[in-house]
């Protein structure tokens, strides 16, 4: 059975193949479309992942949809009649049932498909979300929670997940949403994109809790794991503002009100300078929104005992927040694959409609996050070719068809301050550049976050660079880390090893740690070892590779990121391109 699952008309659309239960592909259409977290219809993720299952899409036996059809019809009438929104947001919802109902006909349309043999199956958000947790953690019991901005009217469900099913036990509804009161501070604080949250969630180590009394004001928790925002501080109820999901990057206006401002006094501009106080702000929204998420997980524990998590939602791409989840909750054992927002609807739906063909068979663990696409070296090899870069630029081309000479030539680069693209087999499914789509460089120099900045990324001087750690290593450098190859966890570098590899332990002496294992990525092992036996320390700095863009997808990108940047290396499959010194 080939089930493709995808998420459309919302941020960050994505399409998942899985054949016979077995994920075979999973793509975000950012990195086609080239529009950072784009909207609309994925059709590019879809063929490409069909393409990568060897199918066509006139071979898929379910197209499964991440969204409700008709669902929490009465919650719905009863908030419009007590709460009397605008037109706007009724617009907006008329759209979006609009919208769900029209996606068999855009299948139809793009791939050229007889409308009346398109089998769909509609996934509500908030359970794709949990079955894109629960079902690929190898788990066969388990607490699970989404926590996100909204979908489909919900923005926290809890859940059980056993025997290769979920229930839902409990939902916090639309208006009140954690992500909501992080995105308000968020535009307050001047960061006005979608999905600028991560910048607010960087920025915060750099302040003091000193507002988090003024920002508690914005939520009240309440039993059982529950919250109600103060909505006198909040627009997105009411109906004056309007967000698009048809195409292009998502756009969502200021979701506060004037009494955000009272509260807190004049909002930043994209433009001004952060302030010591923005940074306070940012510290106390991330301690309340961190209080206010272990409450709902403690909430959860108490109904199921659970000593497993399995989480997902916007929410859990705070990699702060679920770093410390062990520590403040009775969960022991947490689980978040590497698309935990709305990306990774498209998986679940797609998981959700294969377990709900009483198909269940217990799955493995997902251990890796390689399910993208994949370039072989007589692929890149003609990329380099007809670049002309040899020629044109001078750059110095070498192969190294023996992988440990490319892994020790590479690490010796590294550890000579050089910049390294590093280009390898298939695509991270998920935000996070986790070894096959990354820019290396060397941890140990204590300046070498400024260098990136100024050489490539052109970047917020606060935001932090990740470690890529040896799996055999993370105790030796981290405080109570657990393996976590997704860098979706922050923890506390130990203290003795911050001067060690202070390019990439954040100013509080955290580090938002990927651990690498040979068994799931062979040659990205291979390279840290081989820096490891070079210089004594097992972890290399690894960022996104991009430039004010989505993660490169094809070498002809990660060439073109390469010249237009100061980047003085590129390897891409067993080839090495230099810049003339
Ligand atoms: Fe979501």
């Amino acid at each position: 059975m080939l089930i493709v699952g995808l998420n459309a008309y919302h941020g960050d659309v994505a399409a998942a193949v899985l054949r016979d239960g077995q994920l075979v592909a999973a793509l975000e259409e950012e990195r086609f479309s080239r529009i950072k977290h784009v909207a609309g219809f994925p059709a590019q993720a879809i063929a490409r992942g069909l393409a990568m299952a060897g199918a066509t899409p006139a071979d898929v036996d379910v197209w499964a949809i991440a969204r409700g059809r008709r669902v929490h019809l009465l919650r719905k009438a009863w908030f419009a009649l007590t709460h009397r929104p605008g037109t706007a947001l009724m617009g907006q919802y008329r759209n979006t049932v609009d919208k769900q109902g029209s996606i068999p006909d855009v299948i139809a349309r793009t791939f050229m498909l007889d409308p009346a043999r398109i089998n769909t199956r509609y996934v509500e958000h908030h359970p794709a979300h949990l079955a894109s947790a629960f079902y690929t953690s190898g788990m066969s019991d388990a607490a699970c929670c989404a926590i996100d901005g909204f979908g489909d009217f919900v923005s926290v469900s809890m859940a059980h997940g056993h025997a290769g099913s979920l229930d839902v036990i409990d939902r916090v509804y639309f208006p009140h949403s954690l992500g909501l009161l992080y995105l308000a501070i968020t535009q307050y604080l001047g960061f006005k994109k979608y999905g600028d949250e991560y910048k607010v969630m960087g920025l915060a180590p750099y302040g003091k809790p000193s507002h988090t009394a003024a920002i508690s004001k914005l939520v009240r928790l309440e039993n059982h794991g529950r919250f109600t925002l103060d909505l006198d501080y909040f627009r997105h109820w009411t109906g004056e503002i309007s967000m698009s999901w048809d195409s292009g990057e998502p756009t969502v206006p200021d979701v506060y009100t004037n009494g955000l401002i009272d509260l807190l006094g004049p909002a930043r501009t994209a433009d001004e300078p952060v302030t010591s106080y923005h940074e306070d702000l940012a510290t106390s929204v991330q301690r309340v929104f961190e209080d206010a998420a272990f409450h709902v997980l403690r909430g959860l524990h108490a109904r199921i005992p659970s000593t497993a998590l399995c989480l997902a939602g916007g929410c859990a791409m705070n990699s702060v927040a679920n770093g410390k989840i062990r520590r403040h909750t009775p969960f022991t054992e947490v689980f978040i694959q590497p698309a935990a927002g709305d990306n990774g609807t498209a998986l679940g739906a797609a998981l959700e409609a294969w377990h709900s063909t009483g198909q269940r068979q217990h799955q493995p663990r997902m251990s890796h996050s390689y399910w993208g696409t994949e370039y072989d070296d007589a692929a890149i090899a003609r990329v380099i070719d007809d670049s002309g870069v040899v020629n044109q630029r001078r750059c110095s081309w070498q192969t190294l068809e023996d992988e440990a000479a490319l892994c020790r030539e590479t690490a010796t680069l590294i550890a000579g301050g050089n910049i390294v693209g590093w280009f390898q087999g298939r695509m991270e499914w998920g935000a996070r550049a986790l070894g096959n789509r990354s820019i290396l460089a060397d941890p140990r120099r204590s300046d070498m976050r400024d260098v990136i900045n100024q050489k490539i990324k052109f970047r917020e001087r606060f935001r932090p660079f990740a470690p890529s750690v040896l799996a055999e290593a993370i105790d030796e450098y981290f405080i109570d880390a657990v393996h976590d190859p997704f860098m979706i966890q922050v923890y506390p570098v130990r203290p003795e090893k911050r001067d060690t590899i202070p390019a990439v332990t954040h100013v509080d002496g955290s580090g938002r740690l990927q651990s690498v294992s040979r068994e799931t990525n062979a040659r990205y092992w291979a390279l840290i070892r081989a820096f490891q036996a070079q210089t004594g320390v097992p972890v290399l700095l690894n960022t996104s590779f991009n430039e004010n863009e989505p993660i490169v997808e094809r070498p002809e990108q990660a060439l073109d990121c390469f010249l237009r940047t100061d980047m003085d290396v590129l390897v891409m499959g067993q080839h090495l391109l230099r810049k003339p010194r």
